[in-house]
């Protein structure tokens, strides 16, 4: 830990967003090793619609760490449409991922990109395993992530982020290689997982207590609790599954799709759950 940290207190912003909790709990473990050295924090959890509706001033914070989910290899649209409403003015952010194991890549390149476009500065960029969401539906991606390991890259992100925060020189993140798709084809990609998922979360309607805990914590009020069923406005992020306390929400299994999920990025299970938390300065 660099001994000018506590001499030079600084005011940390730390948004996520996390439908299904990996995001939160990279959070949790940046938040935690923050506090740890004395650097004062404030979390944001954009995950609701309510709260990416508040203006959101930066003027009391010194630099941002943002953390998102990667949906369809970039930040999901929601995060990127609620980016768009903020003005960096020159402050120094860090974005982390978590992703369940396939085309991470253009999520840095990506993110980078609309940061600058926001008058940001982006010093630092990671990518974390996280079980992935479509799991609910029958996929087996990194089931156990992000675990202890992952956790431990976490903590350091966070102490060597602070530092490019506190850094006297020039700090700024180099270029990542452009990505073989552009952002129109990446549009197309996030359209096809609604070939995949052909039923939005709907319910077991006999065994539901209508708590509406669905309805209120889905982050684009797509859910109607007295129906149980989405309407289009669904993002799939399954926020609502996830959280059903009689367990009683679904989607279609799509079990029979991951096999040639694995063909197609020539993965198996194993090689996936090899993968490592990554971090870029
Ligand atoms: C709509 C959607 C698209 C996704 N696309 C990708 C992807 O392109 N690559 C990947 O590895 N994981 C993908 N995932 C999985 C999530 O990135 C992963 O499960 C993440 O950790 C979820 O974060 P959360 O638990 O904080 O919501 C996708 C998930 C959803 C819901």
């Amino acid at each position: 830990m660099p001994s000018n940290v506590n001499k030079q207190r600084k005011h940390i912003l730390l948004a996520y967003f996390s439908a299904t909790g990996n995001t939160r709990k990279i959070a949790q473990v940046i938040h935690k090793k923050l506090k740890e050295h004395n650097i004062s924090v404030t979390i944001l959890d954009i995950t609701s619609h309510s709260t990416r509706e508040e203006r959101l001033s930066l003027e009391q914070y010194d630099a941002v760490c943002f953390g998102f989910p990667i949906y369809s290899m970039r930040a999901p649209r929601i995060c990127r449409e609620w980016l768009r409403t903020l003005d960096g003015k020159g402050m120094r952010c860090s974005v982390f991922f978590t992703y369940g194991g396939f085309g991470k890549d253009p999520a840095h390149y990506f993110i980078k990109q609309l940061l600058e476009d926001q008058h940001f500065v982006l010093v630092s960029t990671a990518e974390f395993l996280g079980a992935h969401t479509f799991n609910y539906s029958g996929w087996s991606a990194v089931t156990n992530r992000p675990n202890d390991l992952d956790f431990q890259v976490a903590e350091d992100y966070a102490m060597k982020t602070v530092r490019r925060f506190l850094d006297h020189d020039a700090v700024e993140l180099d270029d990542f290689e452009k990505p073989m798709y552009d952002a129109s084809q990446l549009d197309q990609a996030e359209k096809y997982r609604f070939s995949l998922i052909t039923k939005l979360p709907t319910r077991d309607a006999n065994s539901c207590s209508m708590c509406g805990i669905c309805q209120q914590l889905c982050p684009v009020h797509a859910m109607d609790m007295h129906t149980g069923i989405a309407n289009n406005k669904c993002i799939a992020c399954f926020r609502c599954i996830a959280n059903c306390p009689d367990g009683v929400l679904h989607t279609n299994d799509i079990s029979s799709s991951w096999d040639k999920k694995l063909a197609m990025h020539k993965m198996t299970e194993q090689t996936l759950e090899a993968l490592e938390s990554k971090l870029y300065f």
